[in-house]
């Protein structure tokens, strides 16, 4: 068996794969230095990131891996020697915008053709968009998928040496590529991918086909993860999976998702773990005493519901029913009182009607979400719901997508309001976009709190008073004694 047939199977020692990456980023590295010796200056790289987090904590793996290979990072896109588009192809819309930017691309390419593209991500995995960029965007240098993003250097070696185009994607694999560099871009919070993969094929959804099936971390090498940036400064670790509850369940001795949420709270140096997402359906009793328990974990669930209709629930192949969810938040609440529960929903599901819409309104007014990711069903090419002869018409897509958001917009409003006048305890990110006297954090909830302050208190849970609210986030002043 040769190197890529055993690590497609997982046989392949991680270590050494590793070890083969470090290899090529040396090799890129004495060519990277050679440039800056005449040049004066290092190479520089941009990576735009589209999706979600996984997504941007893949990015951060690319960065690390670019730094080690003497790139630094560019200020602006055009400067760069090196740019990476990493990729969502979750709803149609993220695809046209890859394309349209990538097209955008050809220009500086033709006036600057040392210039090295690649784009890798979700959208790779899909053979007909890598046939489609092979054709139509020629100016492409370097074309890889989400199961090979830790052969990056050894890819971008191959076009440094060679100048053909390559394309290298995998269509799964069972390694976890461990102890490959990583340079995040916050410094008081970070990102910790605990698993990868998707088992549960929600009839909507393109993320199984193009993240491969769940693959869990070791507790062991996550518990490392997370100590080394205790020790960094970090103060706060977002746990990543797209169903995180079901963590553990393939190493088959008893891991879980609590027991390691019991293990991270031990960490001295951090003050606050999150986590996301939760599915309804594997949200087990001991993660909900787990999240009661720990002061450290946050007290806000992101707990997706998708539709309010047991009808149309059951076509997603979510698992649940429209009172198995309503009980479940029940459940979450007589146990952990006052926390907050957030969700995502798509209208318009093949075959939704009026009816099944009005399900939907009824779960949001019932719940009362502290806010809603809301989204219009898009079709995905290769998903059982993509085939379906019901598909519902744009207009009324967009007329339900409205209806929704007026009402869960007054809902997150209400609730917002309700804490005028209360000092609540954030955790002080960093500057505001706008001002530079303006600072913001997070409540335990994960409701953003906007304030005047200054950078000493970054990194630190601070008290503030609740003087203005609006939809989306809070305005507050520091309290005196803040510094907790
Ligand atoms: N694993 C996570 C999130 C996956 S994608 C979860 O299960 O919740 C994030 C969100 O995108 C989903 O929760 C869903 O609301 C939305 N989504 C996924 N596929 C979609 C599609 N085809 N059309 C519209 N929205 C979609
Ligand atoms: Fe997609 Fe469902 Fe998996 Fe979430 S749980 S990634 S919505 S298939
Ligand atoms: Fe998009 Fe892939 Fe995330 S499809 S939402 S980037 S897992």
């Amino acid at each position: 068996m040769n190197r890529d047939t055993q690590l497609r199977k997982g046989i392949y020692v991680e270590a050494e794969e590793t070890a083969r990456q470090r290899q090529f980023m040396n090799e890129v590295r004495e060519i990277n230095h050679q440039y800056e010796t005449e040049h004066g200056k290092k190479k520089l790289y941009y990576i735009q990131t589209y999706g979600c987090q996984m997504n941007e904590n893949d990015s951060e793996r690319l960065a690390g891996m670019l730094t080690e290979m003497g790139f630094a990072e560019a200020r602006v896109r055009d400067e760069s020697h090196l740019i990476i588009f990493n990729t969502c192809c979750v709803r149609e819309h993220a695809e046209s915008k890859v394309y349209g930017h990538l097209g955008g691309l050809k220009k500086l390419k033709d006036e600057n053709p040392d210039l090295i593209i690649a784009v890798c991500g979700c959208m790779m995995q899909q053979p007909e968009v890598v046939e489609h960029i092979k054709k139509s965007y020629r100016h492409v240098d370097i074309i890889f998928g989400t199961h090979n993003l830790h052969t990056f250097p050894e890819l971008l070696y191959r076009v440094l040496a060679t100048g053909k185009t390559v394309v290298d994607v995998w269509d799964s694999t069972g390694m976890i590529a461990e102890d490959l560099p990583i340079e995040r871009k916050d410094g008081v919070k970070a990102w910790v991918t605990v698993m990868y993969g998707c088992n549960n094929f929600c009839s909507y959804c393109i993320v199984p086909y193009v993240r491969g099936r769940e693959r869990s971390r070791s507790m062991e090498s996550i518990i490392n993860e997370v100590r080394m940036l205790g020790q960094q400064g970090y103060k706060e670790v977002t746990l990543l999976g797209q169903n995180v509850n079901s963590y553990g369940k393939d190493l088959n001795d008893g891991t879980s998702f609590a027991k390691l949420l019991y293990e991270l709270n031990k960490i001295e140096q951090i003050e606050r773990i999150r986590f996301t997402t939760s599915h309804p359906k594997d949200l087990s009793d001991e993660l909900i005493y787990a999240i009661r328990d720990c002061n450290k974990v946050c007290k806000h669930l992101h707990l997706p519901v998708q539709a309010g209709s047991t009808k149309v629930l059951k076509e997603m192949n979510r698992k649940y029913t429209k009172e198995q969810y309503l009980d479940l938040v029940d459940r979450i609440r007589k146990n952990i009182p006052g926390i907050a529960i957030t969700t995502d929903i798509i209208v318009g599901f093949p075959g939704e009607t009026e009816e099944d819409f009005l399900d939907t309104l009824d779960v949001v007014e019932k719940v009362r979400f502290d806010s809603a990711f809301t989204f219009m069903y898009s079709k995905r090419t290769g998903t059982p719901a993509a085939k379906r002869p019901d598909q519902v018409p744009e207009e009324v897509k967009k007329e339900r997508f409205e209806r929704l958001l007026e009402v869960q917009n007054r809902i997150s409003r209400e609730i917002n309001e309700l804490l005028l006048g209360t000092t609540v305890e954030i955790l002080v990110e960093g500057p505001s976009k706008n001002d530079i006297n303006t600072f913001t954090g997070r409540t335990t909830t994960n409701k953003i709190v906007n304030f005047k302050g200054n950078r000493e208190l970054m990194g630190k849970i601070v008290t503030v008073r609740i003087d203005k609210v609006q939809t989306f986030s809070l305005e507050g002043t520091l309290e005196e004694t803040a510094e907790k």
